[in-house]
Protein backbone atom coordinates (compact mmCIF):
# COMPACT_ATOMS: atom_id res chain seq x y z
CA UNK A 1 0.00 0.00 0.00
CA UNK A 2 1.20 3.48 -0.84
CA UNK A 3 0.77 5.91 1.65
CA UNK A 4 -0.06 9.67 0.58
CA UNK A 5 4.18 10.65 1.57
CA UNK A 6 5.16 7.82 -0.75
CA UNK A 7 3.69 10.03 -3.79
CA UNK A 8 5.73 11.03 -6.00
CA UNK A 9 7.53 14.74 -6.01
CA UNK A 10 5.73 17.43 -5.69
CA UNK A 11 8.36 20.00 -7.01
CA UNK A 12 8.39 18.21 -10.38
CA UNK A 13 11.38 18.90 -12.82
CA UNK A 14 10.79 21.09 -15.48
CA UNK A 15 10.61 19.41 -18.80
CA UNK A 16 8.62 16.24 -19.81
CA UNK A 17 8.36 13.55 -17.03
CA UNK A 18 9.06 10.06 -17.02
CA UNK A 19 5.91 7.90 -16.91
CA UNK A 20 6.48 6.11 -13.94
CA UNK A 21 6.47 8.95 -12.12
CA UNK A 22 2.90 10.29 -12.79
CA UNK A 23 -0.43 8.88 -11.32
CA UNK A 24 -1.62 7.26 -14.51
CA UNK A 25 1.41 5.02 -14.14
CA UNK A 26 0.83 3.60 -10.56
CA UNK A 27 1.59 0.01 -10.61
CA UNK A 28 -0.77 -3.02 -9.11
CA UNK A 29 0.36 -2.56 -5.82
CA UNK A 30 -0.43 1.24 -5.43
CA UNK A 31 -3.89 2.12 -3.87
CA UNK A 32 -5.21 4.88 -6.23
CA UNK A 33 -7.57 5.57 -4.41
CA UNK A 34 -5.85 7.21 -1.50
CA UNK A 35 -3.51 9.54 -4.00
CA UNK A 36 -6.52 10.30 -6.36
CA UNK A 37 -7.89 13.74 -6.57
CA UNK A 38 -11.61 13.03 -6.62
CA UNK A 39 -13.56 12.05 -4.03
CA UNK A 40 -14.93 8.58 -3.12
CA UNK A 41 -18.44 10.03 -4.93
CA UNK A 42 -16.26 10.87 -7.50
CA UNK A 43 -17.57 14.44 -7.79
CA UNK A 44 -15.89 16.33 -6.55
CA UNK A 45 -12.01 17.69 -6.55
CA UNK A 46 -10.33 16.96 -3.28
CA UNK A 47 -9.99 20.42 -1.29
CA UNK A 48 -6.40 19.92 0.02
CA UNK A 49 -4.81 23.03 -0.48
CA UNK A 50 -0.36 22.20 -0.83
CA UNK A 51 1.29 22.62 2.59
CA UNK A 52 2.30 26.22 2.55
CA UNK A 53 6.15 26.56 3.50
CA UNK A 54 5.99 30.32 4.02
CA UNK A 55 5.20 30.92 7.82
CA UNK A 56 3.89 34.29 9.71
CA UNK A 57 7.57 35.61 9.54
CA UNK A 58 8.30 34.83 5.98
CA UNK A 59 4.78 36.60 5.63
CA UNK A 60 5.20 39.31 7.62
CA UNK A 61 8.69 40.04 5.65
CA UNK A 62 6.80 39.60 2.68
CA UNK A 63 4.33 42.64 3.22
CA UNK A 64 7.66 44.72 4.39
CA UNK A 65 8.97 44.48 1.34
CA UNK A 66 6.14 45.02 -0.24
CA UNK A 67 5.65 48.08 1.30
CA UNK A 68 9.33 49.25 0.29
CA UNK A 69 7.48 50.45 -3.09
CA UNK A 70 5.16 52.77 -4.52
CA UNK A 71 3.88 49.98 -6.38
CA UNK A 72 3.97 47.02 -4.75
CA UNK A 73 4.71 44.64 -7.62
CA UNK A 74 8.37 46.57 -7.59
CA UNK A 75 8.59 44.12 -4.62
CA UNK A 76 8.45 41.05 -6.96
CA UNK A 77 12.46 40.24 -7.62
CA UNK A 78 13.44 40.64 -3.85
CA UNK A 79 10.26 38.82 -3.12
CA UNK A 80 11.63 35.86 -5.37
CA UNK A 81 15.07 35.75 -3.68
CA UNK A 82 12.70 36.03 -0.64
CA UNK A 83 11.52 32.71 -1.48
CA UNK A 84 14.73 31.59 -2.30
CA UNK A 85 15.87 31.99 0.85
CA UNK A 86 13.35 29.74 2.39
CA UNK A 87 12.94 26.92 -0.16
CA UNK A 88 16.29 27.42 -2.17
CA UNK A 89 14.42 27.46 -5.08
CA UNK A 90 11.33 29.64 -6.61
CA UNK A 91 8.91 26.79 -6.34
CA UNK A 92 4.90 26.26 -7.78
CA UNK A 93 4.24 27.52 -3.89
CA UNK A 94 6.61 30.68 -4.05
CA UNK A 95 5.01 31.72 -7.11
CA UNK A 96 1.21 31.64 -5.86
CA UNK A 97 2.57 33.12 -2.79
CA UNK A 98 4.81 35.96 -4.24
CA UNK A 99 1.19 36.32 -6.67
CA UNK A 100 -0.63 36.57 -3.59
CA UNK A 101 1.12 38.99 -1.60
CA UNK A 102 1.39 41.23 -4.80
CA UNK A 103 -1.83 41.39 -6.53
CA UNK A 104 -0.43 39.81 -9.50
CA UNK A 105 -1.66 36.58 -11.82
CA UNK A 106 0.96 33.25 -11.18
CA UNK A 107 1.06 33.77 -14.98
CA UNK A 108 3.03 37.29 -14.16
CA UNK A 109 4.99 36.46 -11.22
CA UNK A 110 6.18 33.19 -13.36
CA UNK A 111 7.61 35.34 -16.46
CA UNK A 112 9.89 36.89 -14.03
CA UNK A 113 11.28 33.82 -12.52
CA UNK A 114 11.54 32.43 -15.18
CA UNK A 115 13.44 35.47 -17.00
CA UNK A 116 16.08 35.97 -14.71
CA UNK A 117 18.88 33.47 -14.21
CA UNK A 118 19.40 34.08 -10.07
CA UNK A 119 15.98 32.51 -10.07
CA UNK A 120 16.51 28.73 -9.71
CA UNK A 121 13.82 26.33 -11.02
CA UNK A 122 15.02 23.57 -8.76
CA UNK A 123 16.52 23.16 -5.37
CA UNK A 124 20.27 24.24 -4.77
CA UNK A 125 22.34 22.92 -3.05
CA UNK A 126 23.95 24.32 -0.17
CA UNK A 127 25.99 25.91 -1.89
CA UNK A 128 25.67 27.94 -5.96
CA UNK A 129 29.50 27.63 -7.93
CA UNK A 130 28.87 29.60 -10.69
CA UNK A 131 31.84 29.79 -13.15
CA UNK A 132 32.68 32.30 -15.52
CA UNK A 133 33.02 31.01 -19.44
CA UNK A 134 32.33 34.24 -21.10
CA UNK A 135 34.88 35.06 -23.60
CA UNK A 136 37.72 36.76 -21.75
CA UNK A 137 37.59 34.13 -18.66
CA UNK A 138 36.79 31.51 -21.25
CA UNK A 139 40.40 32.20 -23.25
CA UNK A 140 41.99 32.35 -20.09
CA UNK A 141 40.69 29.15 -18.75
CA UNK A 142 37.34 29.32 -17.66
CA UNK A 143 35.93 26.62 -20.12
CA UNK A 144 38.94 23.94 -18.81
CA UNK A 145 37.45 25.08 -15.02
CA UNK A 146 33.65 24.24 -15.84
CA UNK A 147 34.65 21.37 -17.44
CA UNK A 148 36.89 20.15 -14.53
CA UNK A 149 34.54 20.74 -12.10
CA UNK A 150 31.25 19.01 -13.79
CA UNK A 151 33.62 15.78 -14.38
CA UNK A 152 34.72 16.29 -10.58
CA UNK A 153 31.18 16.68 -9.38
CA UNK A 154 29.65 14.20 -11.60
CA UNK A 155 28.39 10.81 -10.94
CA UNK A 156 29.19 7.46 -12.59
CA UNK A 157 31.27 8.88 -15.15
CA UNK A 158 28.61 11.90 -15.76
CA UNK A 159 29.45 15.29 -15.56
CA UNK A 160 27.13 17.55 -13.73
CA UNK A 161 25.29 19.37 -15.99
CA UNK A 162 24.62 23.42 -15.58
CA UNK A 163 22.52 24.15 -12.52
CA UNK A 164 22.69 20.17 -11.34
CA UNK A 165 23.14 19.49 -7.81
CA UNK A 166 25.98 17.38 -6.69
CA UNK A 167 24.39 15.99 -2.98
CA UNK A 168 21.10 16.51 -1.66
CA UNK A 169 19.99 19.97 -2.36
CA UNK A 170 20.27 21.93 0.77
CA UNK A 171 22.45 19.35 2.76
CA UNK A 172 26.10 20.46 4.06
CA UNK A 173 28.22 19.86 1.18
CA UNK A 174 26.04 20.03 -1.50
CA UNK A 175 26.92 22.04 -4.44
CA UNK A 176 24.92 23.43 -7.44
CA UNK A 177 27.24 24.15 -10.16
CA UNK A 178 26.45 26.63 -13.39
CA UNK A 179 28.24 28.08 -15.95
CA UNK A 180 27.63 32.07 -16.05
CA UNK A 181 28.32 34.82 -18.17
CA UNK A 182 30.50 37.98 -17.56
CA UNK A 183 30.81 38.18 -14.01
CA UNK A 184 32.19 41.51 -13.86
CA UNK A 185 35.53 40.88 -12.78
CA UNK A 186 37.49 40.28 -16.07
CA UNK A 187 40.77 41.86 -14.70
CA UNK A 188 40.70 38.87 -12.62
CA UNK A 189 39.41 36.24 -14.99
CA UNK A 190 39.37 33.29 -14.72
CA UNK A 191 37.38 34.02 -12.03
CA UNK A 192 34.25 31.70 -10.25
CA UNK A 193 31.78 32.38 -7.49
CA UNK A 194 30.18 31.03 -4.69
CA UNK A 195 26.77 32.10 -3.61
CA UNK A 196 27.86 34.98 -6.01
CA UNK A 197 31.52 35.55 -3.67
CA UNK A 198 34.58 35.88 -5.77
CA UNK A 199 37.26 33.46 -6.18
CA UNK A 200 39.88 35.28 -8.12
CA UNK A 201 42.59 33.83 -10.30
CA UNK A 202 41.46 30.50 -10.49
CA UNK A 203 43.05 27.14 -12.33
CA UNK A 204 41.23 23.80 -12.78
CA UNK A 205 43.09 22.33 -9.79
CA UNK A 206 42.47 25.22 -7.48
CA UNK A 207 38.97 25.03 -8.16
CA UNK A 208 38.71 21.40 -7.21
CA UNK A 209 40.32 22.45 -4.05
CA UNK A 210 37.61 24.74 -3.29
CA UNK A 211 34.58 22.12 -4.19
CA UNK A 212 36.51 19.72 -2.40
CA UNK A 213 36.72 21.72 1.14
CA UNK A 214 32.94 22.81 0.43
CA UNK A 215 31.79 19.28 -0.08
CA UNK A 216 33.53 18.91 3.63
CA UNK A 217 31.52 21.27 4.94
CA UNK A 218 34.12 24.19 4.94
CA UNK A 219 33.64 27.46 3.99
CA UNK A 220 37.21 28.70 2.65
CA UNK A 221 37.47 32.31 2.37
CA UNK A 222 36.69 34.71 -0.77
CA UNK A 223 39.32 36.40 -2.38
CA UNK A 224 37.93 39.34 -1.80
CA UNK A 225 34.62 40.64 -0.49
CA UNK A 226 32.06 39.34 2.60
CA UNK A 227 32.85 35.76 4.52
CA UNK A 228 31.22 32.61 2.71
CA UNK A 229 27.50 31.77 4.10
CA UNK A 230 25.64 29.69 2.07
CA UNK A 231 22.97 29.93 -1.10
CA UNK A 232 20.21 30.51 1.38
CA UNK A 233 21.68 33.06 3.52
CA UNK A 234 22.89 35.41 0.65
CA UNK A 235 19.04 34.75 -0.89
CA UNK A 236 17.92 36.84 2.36
CA UNK A 237 20.70 39.68 1.78
CA UNK A 238 19.44 40.09 -2.06
CA UNK A 239 15.97 40.04 -0.71
CA UNK A 240 16.56 42.99 1.41
CA UNK A 241 17.29 41.79 4.66
CA UNK A 242 20.51 42.61 6.96
CA UNK A 243 21.64 41.95 10.51
CA UNK A 244 20.77 44.91 12.68
CA UNK A 245 23.77 44.68 14.34
CA UNK A 246 26.23 47.69 12.81
CA UNK A 247 29.49 45.03 13.29
CA UNK A 248 27.64 41.76 11.99
CA UNK A 249 27.10 44.11 9.17
CA UNK A 250 30.11 45.20 8.66
CA UNK A 251 31.69 42.15 8.97
CA UNK A 252 29.48 39.58 7.17
CA UNK A 253 27.96 41.51 4.54
CA UNK A 254 29.77 44.85 3.88
CA UNK A 255 33.43 43.37 3.45
CA UNK A 256 35.73 45.76 0.52
CA UNK A 257 35.52 43.92 -2.68
CA UNK A 258 37.72 46.33 -4.99
CA UNK A 259 40.81 44.75 -5.74
CA UNK A 260 44.14 46.34 -7.08
CA UNK A 261 43.41 45.66 -10.25
CA UNK A 262 40.06 46.89 -10.12
CA UNK A 263 41.44 50.22 -9.40
CA UNK A 264 44.43 50.73 -11.42
CA UNK A 265 42.94 53.16 -14.13
CA UNK A 266 41.50 55.37 -11.58
CA UNK A 267 45.24 54.94 -9.76
CA UNK A 268 46.91 55.94 -13.14
CA UNK A 269 44.70 58.85 -14.00
CA UNK A 270 44.61 59.72 -10.14
CA UNK A 271 49.21 59.54 -10.58
CA UNK A 272 48.74 61.08 -13.59
CA UNK A 273 46.23 64.18 -12.76
CA UNK A 274 43.79 63.10 -15.50
CA UNK A 275 40.19 63.85 -14.96
CA UNK A 276 36.99 63.43 -17.22
CA UNK A 277 36.26 66.58 -18.97
CA UNK A 278 33.31 68.49 -16.82
CA UNK A 279 29.99 68.04 -18.28
CA UNK A 280 28.41 71.39 -19.84
CA UNK A 281 25.46 72.72 -17.82
CA UNK A 282 23.28 72.62 -21.13
CA UNK A 283 24.78 70.01 -22.93
CA UNK A 284 22.38 69.93 -26.33
CA UNK A 285 21.03 66.71 -26.85
CA UNK A 286 22.13 64.91 -29.91
CA UNK A 287 20.21 64.79 -33.12
CA UNK A 288 17.93 61.42 -33.84
CA UNK A 289 17.92 61.07 -37.81
CA UNK A 290 14.30 60.66 -39.05
CA UNK A 291 14.18 57.69 -41.03
S1 LIG B 1 34.52 37.45 -18.79
FE1 LIG B 1 34.64 36.50 -16.84
S2 LIG B 1 34.33 38.10 -15.47
FE2 LIG B 1 34.15 39.05 -17.41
Amino acid sequence: MTTPSQQPSQTPKPGSQPAEQTYAAASDDVDVTTISPVSDDGERLRETPPADPFGPDIDAEAKELAARYPQSRSALLPMLHLVQSVQGYVSQEGIAFCARQLDLSEAEVSAVATFYTMYKRRPCGQHLVSVCTNTLCAVLGGDDIYKKLSEHLGEDGKPLGHEETSGEPGETGSITLEHAECLAACDLGPVLQVNYEYFDNQTPSSAVELVDALRRGEKPQPTRGAPLTDFRSVERQLAGFFPEEEDVFRSDVDAPSQAVETLRGAQLAADRGWTAPVMPENAPLPEVEAK
